[in-house]
């Protein structure tokens, strides 16, 4: 097991096996959001009574955030590994070479939504199941007001926007690099990956998109 450290291949796998994991939660995640444009009773028992501070979402929410941290750790020894490997040379090719725009910033758009992720846990997550949990006074039972509150300021929406766009560049070149990663490299199945990881980090971002907006607009709950 120690190659999944020590190795460089084991590392990437390592990084790919958390990425594709956090994808799975994202997609999770987005789909129960959209319910806030439907109804918020059944919101609230889906992220309060389901999600709230009972033992089966605590332990989720370690996994996730477990999840989340190898991610994050993997990244920046990847990081450091490779601007040692290249050296130099990183510099001088940069310009030639023809990878995209968002596999030359993996790291600074993963930058960009930790930053997002941290505001957006103090918003939403402390206020409701950290202070349940720890007896905190003042913690929000009603999710999807809080959400509203947070979506009623403009500013919320333009960073909550602008975080789901760096989002989908990561997850557009994280998605196809992970399954590369993973053994699937052969030339037909990397177009239909690509492809297809274009389709899935679009639906979940627009989907992240589409809440932010239209609860700023008043176009939520609308089947009360
Ligand atoms: C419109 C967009 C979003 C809305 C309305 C939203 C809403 C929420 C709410 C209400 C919670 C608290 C749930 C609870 O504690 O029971 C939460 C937790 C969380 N959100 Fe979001 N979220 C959005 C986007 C995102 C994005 C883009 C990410 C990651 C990149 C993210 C990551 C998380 C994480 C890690 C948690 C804690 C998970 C847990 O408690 O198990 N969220 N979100």
């Amino acid at each position: 097991m120690s190659w999944l450290i020590k190795s460089s291949i084991g590392r990437k796998f390592v990084q790919s096996i958390s990425g594709i994991f956090l994808i799975l939660f994202l997609l999770f995640h987005a789909s129960m959001n959209l319910v806030l444009i439907f109804n918020y009773e059944t919101y609230d028992f889906l992220a309060n009574d389901m999600l709230g501070a009972n033992w089966w979402a605590i332990i989720g929410t370690i996994v996730i955030f477990f999840g989340f941290g190898v991610h994050i750790i993997y990244s920046i020894i990847l990081t450091i590994q490779n601007r040692k490997a290249r050296g130099n040379v990183r510099y001088a090719s940069a310009s030639k070479d023809n990878a995209s725009w968002s596999s030359k910033n993996m790291f600074v758009l993963g930058l960009v939504i930790l930053l997002f992720v941290l505001l957006h846990l103090y918003q939403m997550w402390y206020q409701m199941q950290y202070k349940e949990f720890f007896m905190i006074e003042g913690a929000r039972h009603d999710s999807a007001i809080l959400v509203e509150e947070i979506f009623s300021n403009v500013w919320m929406v333009v960073i909550y926007v602008a975080s789901f766009i760096a989002l989908w560049f990561h997850l557009t070149h994280g998605f196809w690099s992970a399954l590369h990663t993973v053994g699937w490299n052969n030339d037909i199945w990397m177009k239909r990956i690509k492809a297809f990881g274009n389709v899935l980090a679009s639906l979940i971002c627009l989907a992240f998109i589409a809440v932010a907006v239209l609860m700023h607009l008043g176009y939520s709950n609308l089947l009360a």
